[in-house]
């Protein structure tokens, strides 16, 4: 069987499997540690294994290989991309910052390694939250995600600039989404992901990142729940929550360079030991300042 093929590998090789929680169940399955993007961050800079194949998308890969260079790190699917991270680029900060040098950057870790490096710090969906509020009396700017931007703008008062990017998943949610949804399912209560419009969230009963949406759920005493992220979390939902009812707020849910990755793609991997990530390493030595400014703060 392949699942044990991939078993026999990772342990021949001292490889671990991480797996964002937006991987098809079956990879899911398989992997050693399945979490948010803050979450498998942390688990890149404590492993002692000497390889990391990353089952997400590339700038999460990247970012472990920064966190964690000494290790081998691989992307399955070397095509795996977040439009989101692309849509800054260093020149584009650079000309910003030259414009407004008295603005804190805080970079959303959906980014590459060079925006990552002029950033004053990262943060995830986590931790975005407690970072961003403990700048609250400085100028700032948010990039590159405007609705997680304008959800925290929005909830404090802040002087802060955001760059209008977005996730092309998230962002497609609509009204008429939460009204079938409610209608069909009256007593569901609704969580959603910050990347969504601020209209939407502001009608949430959670708003927070996949792992607070899986902890919302599992601690809640209610029994149904409307789910506004990408449908890859309803597994360790219905996993961890046999007795309870999830459904997705739009069938729209689905990353599709999340869902790039199959299970024979991370035999391959192991096999082949592919596509190894690489990161300059004057480039990495900046953005790891970054990324290590939001673990301790985090
Ligand atoms: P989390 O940090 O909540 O896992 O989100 C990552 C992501 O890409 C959401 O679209
Ligand atoms: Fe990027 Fe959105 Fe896919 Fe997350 S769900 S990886 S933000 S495109």
């Amino acid at each position: 069987m392949i699942q044990d093929e991939i078993l026999r590998l990772k342990k021949e090789k001292n490889a671990v499997i991480l797996a964002h929680y937006y991987q098809d169940a079956e990879i899911q399955d398989v992997a050693d540690y399945i979490g948010d993007s803050l979450e498998l961050s942390r688990i890149a800079a404590k492993t002692d294994a000497d390889m990391i194949v990353f089952c997400g998308v590339n700038f999460m890969a990247e970012t472990a290989k920064i966190l964690a260079p000494e290790k081998k790190v691989l992307l399955p699917v070397k095509e795996a991309l977040c439009p989101m991270a692309m849509m800054i680029n260093r020149q584009k900060l650079l000309e910003y910052k030259e414009k407004n040098p008295d603005r804190v950057v805080i970079c959303y870790v959906n980014s590459y390694a060079e925006v990552k490096a002029l950033s004053d710090v990262c943060v995830t969906s986590s931790n975005a939250e407690k970072i961003i509020t403990s700048y609250k009396d400085q100028k700032m700017l948010y990039i590159p995600d405007k609705n997680l931007g304008l959800y925290l703008k929005d909830k404090y008062n802040l002087d802060i600039d955001i760059w209008p990017g977005f996730c092309c998943i998230h962002n497609n949610l609509r009204q008429i989404d939460i009204d079938e949804a409610k209608a069909k399912h009256p007593n569901a209560l609704l969580l959603i992901h910050p990347e969504s419009p601020l209209d939407l969230l502001k009608q949430a009963d959670f708003v927070g990142s996949t792992k607070g949406i899986v902890e919302y759920a599992t601690k809640s005493p209610a029994k149904e729940f409307i789910i506004g992220t990408e449908d890859g979390i309803m597994h360790p939902l219905q996993k961890a929550n046999p007795d309870k009812k999830f459904y997705i707020l739009s069938t729209g849910l689905r990353c599709y360079d999340m869902k790039l990755t199959k299970i024979e793609d991370v035999l391959h991997a192991l096999q082949e030991e592919v596509h190894e990530i690489t990161v300059d390493p004057e480039t990495a030595k900046a953005a790891k300042r970054a990324l290590d400014k939001m673990l301790e703060m985090s």
